[in-house]
């Protein structure tokens, strides 16, 4: 399969780029599009077989249910059975935005989006190009992160087409994603509503308009066997770069001085090694590639992604991170983190 690669200017949209998207999903194709979270590999969300070929193309396990994205608020009940008190006060402050909220799913809602559960995960991007592209499709788009099952979500064009090249029949190029981390998933079917899936919209936030929000045991620490995580996605291993990651836990001065011992270790046993740290101690390190997550959390979260993707072009052998506190969107930075990482820590 050719894949069609378009650039769009978000400032000046062409519109034969959106009737070409929307034309694909209507035939039952694949196309990647921008949100402001990460790129989307996005389907006919009604069209269960348009939803397998997601699953082909990413390599993605068939018991992991998509997202559907909608483009308009009038969507919503055609594939909700109910939107609980709750679930309106998410809606009212942080939709367009990124935060997916998980309902009763109506009967139209395929199978191979809901993963046989009688919940659909339901998301109404920002990205003016993503609303654009749904709205001229005319139907719910379902879309997973347009990344090969396994590897860090793509927050940049050229990410998609490294995984997807031949795969899929289009890619729109709308630049990079500003969030950088998948939505936050919330489910507000149960009692207290539970955050599933940390992301830019935060616990905090959630809390200051719904109450109390219990957190899913997965999203900090791997599950054993016989545990399942409320997100089926959460138990899969993922964002793994192919070097070696690993995070680097205690007080500044000893983690720097533990990472270069480390760097000095590597470079003697012939391996290259790659450093992931804030702006202000990127000279600290004697490391072969050192990248910069920026001097605070949403820098972190908008780059995480793709400076794990560019430790592989490097061909770093073992990566070394520093770590985030756990609040805020540092939740969803140290998520992502740790299962970069196989939740692998050292102490420093
Ligand atoms: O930001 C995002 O959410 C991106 C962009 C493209 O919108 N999409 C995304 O999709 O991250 P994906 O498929 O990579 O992650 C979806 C997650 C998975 O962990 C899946 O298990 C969970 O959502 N999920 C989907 N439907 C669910 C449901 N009914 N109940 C609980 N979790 C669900
Ligand atoms: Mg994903």
């Amino acid at each position: 399969m050719i894949t069609d690669f378009e650039k769009i200017d978000v400032e000046n949209i062409n519109n034969e780029i959106i009737e070409k998207a929307a034309g694909i999903l209507q035939k039952g194709g694949l196309v990647a599009f921008p949100t402001e979270t990460v790129y989307g590999l996005g389907a006919n969300g009604l069209n269960a077989e348009a939803c397998r070929k997601i699953y082909e193309a990413k390599g993605r396990p068939s018991d992991n249910p998509l997202i559907l994205h909608i483009g308009d608020i009038s969507q919503l009940k055609n594939i909700v059975l109910e939107v609980p008190e709750k679930a309106q006060k998410v809606i009212d402050a942080f939709w367009p935005g990124p935060v997916t909220i998980v309902f009763k799913k109506r009967d139209i809602v395929p199978d191979s989006v809901s993963g046989g559960l009688d919940t659909v995960a339901v998301r109404f991007p920002s990205n003016k190009v993503a609303r654009l592209i749904i709205n001229a499709s005319g139907v719910p788009v379902a879309a997973p992160s347009a990344n090969t099952s396994g590897k860090p979500s793509p927050t940049k064009a050229e990410h998609v087409l490294h995984d997807m090249k031949g795969k899929i029949d289009m890619i729109v190029d709308g630049g990079s994603c500003p969030v950088g981390l998948e939505s936050t998933i919330i489910d507000v079917t149960g009692d207290t509503p539970a955050l599933l899936r940390p992301g830019a919209v935060t616990k905090e936030m959630l809390e200051s308009v719904i109450g109390e929000v219990s957190v899913d045991p997965a999203v900090y620490k791997m599950l054993s066997k016989d545990q399942k995580p409320k997100a089926p996605g959460m138990k899969y291993k993922h964002y793994s770069p192919d070097a070696d990651v690993t995070l680097v836990v205690g007080d500044e001065k000893n983690v720097i001085d533990k990472i270069n011992a480390l760097c000095l270790d590597n470079s003697k046993n012939g391996f290259k090694t790659g450093v992931l740290c804030r702006e202000k101690n990127v000279d600290k390190y004697k490391a072969d590639y050192v990248l910069s997550a920026g001097n605070d959390i949403e820098t972190a979260g908008a780059r995480l992604f793709d400076i794990l993707r560019e430790f592989d072009a490097l061909k770093a052998d073992k990566v070394y991170s520093e770590v985030f506190e756990e609040s805020g969107e540092g939740l969803a930075v140290m998520n992502r983190l740790k299962k970069a990482a196989g939740h692998k820590f050292i102490e420093a």
